[in-house]
Order: C-alpha cells, then sequence, then structure tokens
C-alpha cells in the first residue's frame, strides 16, 4: 500500500453494504469475546467463527489472504496471545488465567469488507495488565475523536502515540491502520504515531480502519517461523484494537461498534 495514492470516497449504496458488513463483523466478534475463557483453544474460536460466517453467508476476509507472497492466511481469525502483537494463527494453544488475547475479524458482503479486533483478559488479570488495555483501548476511541471531515490524517496517529506513550507505553511501527473498502487494505496508510496536522484532509465518505498496537515494553517487532504470527522483541505484553470508521457529516460514524461492543 503506497503512500500518496488517492483515498477512495464510497458511494451511498457502498456505504449501505460496508455497515451491512461491518455489523456482521461487531456481532461475530462479540460472540467470540464471550467464549474467551481458560481451557478453550484458539482453534475452538476459529471453527466457531468459520461456522457464523457460513450461516449469515458472508465471506471471510482474511483467510487466503496473499499480501506479499508468503503463505496463505489459514484461518478467518487471528489470535494473539500476551506478547504476540497481531496475525496469531489459531492453533491447538489452550487459552489460560491471566492470559490477554487480541480477536481480529473482518468479513466481506457484496464485496465489501468489515475489520475489527478487541484485545480481552482471560479470567482475572492484574491491574497493570488491565490498564494496558483500557489505554489502548482509549487510544483508539481518541483517535476516532479526530475523524470529522477537515482534520488531516496524522491527527488520528498522533492522538494514538500521545495517549500510549503518556503512560510509558510503546506504539507498534510497522504495521498501521488503513482504508478499507472493496479490498481489505486500501490506501491510506494510517500510522498511529506522528506529528499532528500533515498529510491529506478527511473527507466526508472516507471509510478508515484505525487499528493501536501498544506494547508495555520496546515498540520492534519480530515475526515467527510460521511467517504470520507477529511478537515484541522483548517479550512484553501487547494489546491490540481496531474500529471501522466512516468519516460522515457528523463526525466518525463507527461501523463495528454494537451495544456491549468495545
Ligand atoms: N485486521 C488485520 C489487518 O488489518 C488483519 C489482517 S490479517 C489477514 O491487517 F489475515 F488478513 F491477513
Ligand atoms: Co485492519
Amino acid at each position: 500500500m503506497a503512500f500518496g495514492e488517492r483515498i477512495p470516497i464510497k458511494t451511498r449504496s457502498e456505504i449501505e453494504k460496508m455497515r451491512t458488513a461491518n455489523l456482521h463483523v461487531a456481532e461475530i466478534l462479540l460472540e467470540l469475546r464471550e467464549m474467551v475463557k481458560p481451557g478453550i483453544t484458539t482453534r475452538e474460536l476459529d471453527r466457531y467463527a468459520e461456522k457464523a460466517i457460513a450461516e449469515r453467508g458472508v465471506e471471510s476476509s482474511f483467510k487466503g489472504y496473499d499480501p506479499h507472497g508468503l503463505p496463505k492466511y489459514p484461518a478467518v481469525l487471528c489470535v494473539s496471545v500476551n506478547d504476540e502483537i497481531v496475525h496469531g494463527i489459531p492453533a491447538d494453544r489452550e487459552l489460560e488465567e491471566e492470559d490477554i488475547v487480541s480477536l481480529d475479524f473482518g468479513v466481506s458482503v457484496d464485496g465489501f469488507h468489515g475489520d475489527s479486533a478487541v484485545t480481552v483478559p482471560v479470567g482475572e488479570v492484574d491491574a497493570d495488565t488491565q490498564k494496558l488495555l483500557d489505554v489502548t483501548s482509549d487510544a483508539l476511541s481518541l483517535a476516532i475523536d479526530t475523524m470529522v471531515p477537515g482534520k488531516r490524517l496524522s491527527d488520528i496517529g498522533h492522538a494514538v502515540q500521545e495517549r500510549a506513550e503518556s503512560e510509558g507505553y510503546s506504539v507498534v511501527r510497522v504495521f498501521a491502520g488503513h482504508g478499507i473498502g472493496r479490498k481489505l487494505h486500501e490506501p491510506p496508510w494510517i500510522p498511529n504515531y506522528g506529528a499532528p496536522n500533515r498529510g491529506p484532509r478527511l473527507m466526508q465518505g472516507m471509510v478508515l480502519a484505525i487499528e493501536p498496537m501498544v506494547n508495555v515494553g520496546r515498540a520492534e517487532v519480530k515475526v515467527l517461523d510460521d511467517e504470520w504470527t507477529a511478537v515484541t522483541v522483548d517479550g512484553s505484553l501487547s494489546a491490540h484494537f481496531e474500529h471501522t470508521i466512516l468519516v460522515s457529516e457528523d463526525g466518525p460514524d463507527v461501523l463495528t461498534r454494537i451495544e456491549g461492543s468495545h
């Protein structure tokens, strides 16, 4: 995804399709987060998501995804535990009390995609861990608040960085938010850091997926031998939250937010 490419503006009918896709994402993600308990395997979560996709007659945005000629992504869900940042592949790993787990999920309807992620505690976690989740979620909310027509693209990442770094956390730099629509990843690339008031102006009809990834320790990332799972280099905990948002005349319209969701 190159910088400087034009940011698609969605028509009314495209927005309706995106609303539908993102509503499915929000509902399934809410069901998945309720299944998170000690003892469940990450593959069981993926299986549930795959069944939900089939029942609703929608399509996975992730399964078979092939961004850079690496192995195609093999599941419908990314499940990233503790020091795993994003793109964890579902497997036989059982979730344990005190883990944190990021569930990242996307579907398409009539060719238009939806994308959202949430990080949840498994059972009880300590106050420091809960704080990482709260701050990352808060960073996403503050970023969303900037998404008003006329504001500029870098205001989004600036809001994330300010919130995360004010607690001594670091933001991951090698992954970013993105435009979303006919493709899961469209221009622009939306870093979770940067100076304010730079880049293109936000316009009514843009749809953007904003996804802060925040580490307790250093920002550096390494990718495991499976060529997907991204982990923190220093082994510190990482949290990830994502919403798909329409920039509307009245401000941000969070297409993946429903009652009870993040
Ligand atoms: N929400 C993630 C992203 O926007 C998930 C993509 S992973 C893949 O990058 F499965 F699609 F590859
Ligand atoms: Co995304």
